[in-house]
């Protein structure tokens, strides 16, 4: 075997060998590096004579390029496999189910206030919102609340200190959502349709009564408002919320600083298993505080109560989340517990409608 045949058996065997790119690159500059065996010999081309180059020439050249294009071929061969290996390792099983993503969900108080909300809005009512944080006149005295009167020890009222007084009033965390219709009337002209959900305090705390609770109150300011206005009004709201219509009202004389004549809203209802089911006249339950307007409360807000009557209404909004939703411990509500909010809480996408229904 010539020289040049046993360099290239040598090298072609070299190259089949190397088994990885890093090998095959040790090879390729072993032959056709500067130092490299075949470019060794290709420069010694250029001392030759012209008859020994033209014979020499084309077998030097011929093992060159037999060299490149192996290291060529076994290169793609290598890369290709290496693809291949990479493709395997990071195949992805598309039918294995999607993993579990973390979940929320609304939160039945915020679910049953837009289901109140749009149940209102389809009877021409605007939502209202106004301060946590209120002064006793528009919490108190404005609704026909003034310093000595009882109400104000019932309500276990979270006060400020005195040196955080307001222009001279007193700060205190609101203790219902009635401040709302203060505000209302003094920013808005009749006729004046609103609800106001949102957030109250007291200092009590058991299974029924957290120091923060949830209220919904109603407003309706306009000439020649009655009590049958109220009534049609809450029977609407009630069917519309708990979609029924075997819904029963009783309404009972009662008394609110801030309503006369007052009426407290009983529902009717029937246990079935022990739960209690809306409908029927068989037993009732107090749901709603209500009455016409006091006068008094809408001179305070520089309306003539000659000219303007109307009427109002409050209620607990946790308080009807768990009759409509069947939790029974309040409590549960503000816990953050994440069984309980994936048990009680709706999808993001179950947003209410009047049209698609307000209930689960
Ligand atoms: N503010 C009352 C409470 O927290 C509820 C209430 C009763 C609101 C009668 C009203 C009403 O608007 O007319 O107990």
């Amino acid at each position: 075997m010539t020289d040049l045949a046993k360099l290239e058996s040598e090298t072609l065997a070299a190259i089949a060998a190397a088994d990885t790119l890093d090998a095959l690159e040790t090879v390729r500059i072993a032959a056709l590096g500067k130092q490299g065996s075949v470019s060794a010999l290709l420069k010694t081309l250029g001392a030759m004579s012209p008859e020994e180059r033209q014979q020499k020439g084309p077998l030097i050249n011929g093992l060159r390029e037999s060299v490149s294009g192996a290291i060529a071929s076994r290169k793609a061969g290598l890369e290709s496999a290496l693809l291949n290996e990479r493709l395997a390792a990071e195949r992805i099983d598309m039918s294995l189910p999607a993993p579990e993503a973390p979940q929320g969900s609304v939160h039945p108080v915020s679910q049953v206030m837009d289901e109140l909300a749009e149940v209102f809005a389809d009877m021409g009512f605007a939502v209202a919102t106004g301060p946590e944080i209120e002064d006793d006149w528009h919490n108190f005295t404005a609704l026909n609340i003034p310093e000595t009167h009882p109400a104000r020890a019932m309500h276990d009222t979270f006060y400020f200190p005195d040196q955080m007084a307001v222009d001279g009033k007193k700060m205190l965390l609101r203790t219902h959502t009635s401040p709302v219709q203060i505000r209302t009337m003094m920013t808005q002209a009749p006729p004046i349709r609103i609800i106001a959900p949102g957030r109250v305090y007291r200092s009590d705390s058991d299974a029924t009564h957290t120091p923060m609770f949830h209220q919904i109150e109603g407003l309706v300011i306009d000439r020649g408002i009655h009590l049958g206005h109220l009534k049609w009004t809450l029977e609407t709201f009630l069917k519309g919320f708990f979609e029924r219509d075997d819904v029963v009202l009783r309404l009972r004389p009662s008394y609110f600083p801030f309503t006369e004549p007052s009426v407290e809203v009983d529902v009717g209802y029937s246990e079935v298993d022990g739960k209690r089911v809306i409908g029927g006249s068989e037993k009732w339950m107090e749901v709603l505080g209500s009455g016409m307007v006091h006068p008094r409360v809408i001179a305070n807000c520089g309306l003539d109560p000659d000219i303007y009557q109307g009427f109002a209404f409050g209620t607990g909004v946790d308080r009807l989340a768990m009759l409509k939703y069947g939790m029974d411990d309040l409590r549960a509500f503000f816990d953050g517990d994440l069984r309980w909010l994936r048990h009680y809480g709706f999808s993001a996408l179950d947003v209410p409608t009047l049209s698609g229904g307000v209930g689960a």
